[in-house]
Order: structure tokens, then sequence, then C-alpha cells
């Protein structure tokens, strides 16, 4: 059992989960993942690691609501109790001096995308932080962001920011205007980050994308999180999450993940008519 430390809403649909995790804390890298189980009768689902505490012992995670289990995590009240929460999972962001990187997130990927933008900053590296938001009262970490990143783009589809244009065509201008972007990182959802992949291929600037496929053990015993990766077969929770995003099957992941889309769909119906009848 892991204990809720803090559950908080931070824009309407995504939320702060804060559990009390000491020997995760002790031990995650930034990229790293875990996997939280809401309930008893809840399904296993992974988490990228937003931020951690080692003197607290607590993990935070940044959850957008979508289905039954996050859902049930956006719920959770302080000192309430999950069954499961096991990590850090996956292997860790590489973090080296590579010179000007690109650090490009929407939706939770925001969260995700803040300790790897900090660790990189620290190893010396220039950041580019850009995020996509559809509107203002959708973006969150502003602050947490701007204070590891060197420059600071929001693309969102109102005018309270910057750039109006999606995410992937504000990369292109600036991969154009700045002398050289070394590796761009990528996370968000999945149709962001092919989107990015493909901005990033014709400039040949090395992009790394977090993938999120479907997962349920997370230590490469079931098969679920299988992709393709250059070819070859890959386990998103033990080879990755982190991949080249030039060399990602898209469209098989794109078709894997819609694999249980319509018990997706009446579990989430079924569970909303027995808690809100
Ligand atoms: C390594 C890894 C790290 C992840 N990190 C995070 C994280 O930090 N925060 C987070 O919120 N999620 C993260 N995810 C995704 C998260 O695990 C799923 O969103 C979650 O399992 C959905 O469970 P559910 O029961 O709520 O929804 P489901 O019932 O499984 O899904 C409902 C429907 O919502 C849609 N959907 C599912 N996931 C997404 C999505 N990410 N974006 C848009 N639509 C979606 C699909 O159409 C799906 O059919 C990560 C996934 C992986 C593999
Ligand atoms: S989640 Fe089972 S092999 Fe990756």
């Amino acid at each position: 059992m892991a204990t809720i430390l803090k559950r908080e809403r931070l824009v309407p649909n995504i939320h702060l989960l804060q559990v009390h995790a000491p020997e995760i804390s002790r031990k995650c890298k930034p990229g790293q993942f875990v996997i939280i189980m809401p309930d008893e009768r809840g399904e296993r689902i992974p988490l990228t690691i937003a931020d951690w505490d080692r003197e607290k012992g607590s993990i935070t995670t940044v959850v957008l609501v979508v289905g039954t289990s996050t859902h049930k995590l956006s719920l959770l009240k302080e000192g309430d109790e999950v069954p499961v929460f096991v990590g850090p999972l996956g292997k860790p962001s590489e973090i080296e001096k590579y010179g000007t990187v690109v650090c490009a997130g929407g939706c939770f990927g925001i969260g995700a995308l803040y300790p790897i933008a900090r660790a990189l900053k620290k190893a010396g590296n220039r950041i580019i932080t850009l995020l996509d938001v559809k509107a203002n009262y959708l973006m969150y970490w502003e602050e947490r962001l701007r204070e590891v990143s060197d420059k600071f783009f929001v693309s969102a589809r109102d005018s309270y920011y910057n750039c109006k244009d999606f995410m992937p065509y504000v990369l292109q201008d600036i991969i154009k205007k700045e002398k050289r972007v070394d590796r761009v990182i990528s996370i968000g959802c999945t149709y962001l980050m092919s989107a990015c992949s493909e901005a990033t291929r014709p400039h040949g600037v090395k992009t790394l994308v977090s993938l999120n496929p479907i997962m349920v053990d997370g230590t490469g015993m079931c098969g679920a999180c299988r992709v393709t990766v250059g070819g070859k077969t890959k386990f998103a929770c033990v080879d990755g999450p982190e991949f080249d995003g030039h060399l990602v099957d898209w469209e098989e992941l794109f078709a894997r993940r819609k694999s249980y889309f319509e018990d997706e769909i009446q579990s989430l119906c079924y569970w909303e008519k027995i808690n809100f009848p």
C-alpha cells in the first residue's frame, strides 16, 4: 500500500498526484515511470515521474484524465491508499551535454518533461522549451519550466501566448531560426510525438519520444507494450520508454493503442453509472 500525500487539480483535466514512496524517490531518475493501481479492483497503469523529493520520500506524477483508471486517480484524497505503486521503471533519459536541446511537451507531457529539462540544463545544455496547450487555461507548471529554460515558447490555439500554430510547425520554425539544434525530446500524446518526429526528420535533428503504449506488468514479461523501432521488436517498459522518433513504427503504435477501445468506453460508462447515478 502507498499513501497519497496530495492530489490537486492543476487544470480541468489534469491532476497532480503526490505519493509517499521513499524507496522509489531514492532511486528514480528523469524519464522513468511508475505503475499505479487506483484500487483493489482496478488496472495497473503507467505514469511518468514528474518530480520527487528524496527527504520527504515523495513521488509526484501528473495525470491526464481520459478513462476509468485516471478518473479514479482524480478522485483520490490526501491519506487515501493505493494497493500498487511500483517503480522506478524503464530506462532513464540520456542526460549529457549535447548543446541546444528543444524540450517539446503537451498535456501530461508538460509535467513529464520537467525533470528531464532540469537535468539537461544542469548538464550544461541550452534549453528551448516548447509547450502545446489548446488554450491558456490548460497551462500548468509554466514557472517551473521557465526556470530551467533559456528560451520559452507556448503554442496555444487561443491568442494568450506567443504562437498559435500547432506545435510541430513551431518546432520547425525554431529549428530554422536557431543556428543549431542538437536534439529534440518530445513527450505528450502519440499524435503530438509522431508529428514532432515528422517535423524534425527533414532537418536530421535527433528526436527522442517517450512512448505510451498499453502496459500491464511493466517488467518485460507480458508483451503488452510491444513496439517496433528501426524494424526491431522492443518492449517500451524495459527497452524504453524513450526511443528515436524517426525509427518508431507509428501506425502500429496507433493501432495497438486502440486494441481495447470498446471495452475502455464501456468500462468508463459503467463506472460513471455506478459512481454518479
Ligand atoms: C510509460 C508511460 C508513461 C505514461 N505517463 C503518463 C503520465 O505521466 N500521465 C498520464 O496522464 N498518462 C501517462 N501515460 C498514459 C496513461 O498510462 C494512460 O492514459 C492510462 O493508462 C489510461 O488509463 P484509463 O483507464 O484512464 O483510460 P483508458 O480507458 O485506458 O483509455 C480511454 C481512452 O482514452 C484515450 N487515451 C488513453 N490514453 C490517452 C492519452 N495519454 N492521451 C489521449 N487519449 C488517451 C484512448 O482513446 C483510450 O481508448 C503513460 C503511459 C506510458 C506507457
Ligand atoms: S508492459 Fe508487459 S512487457 Fe512491457
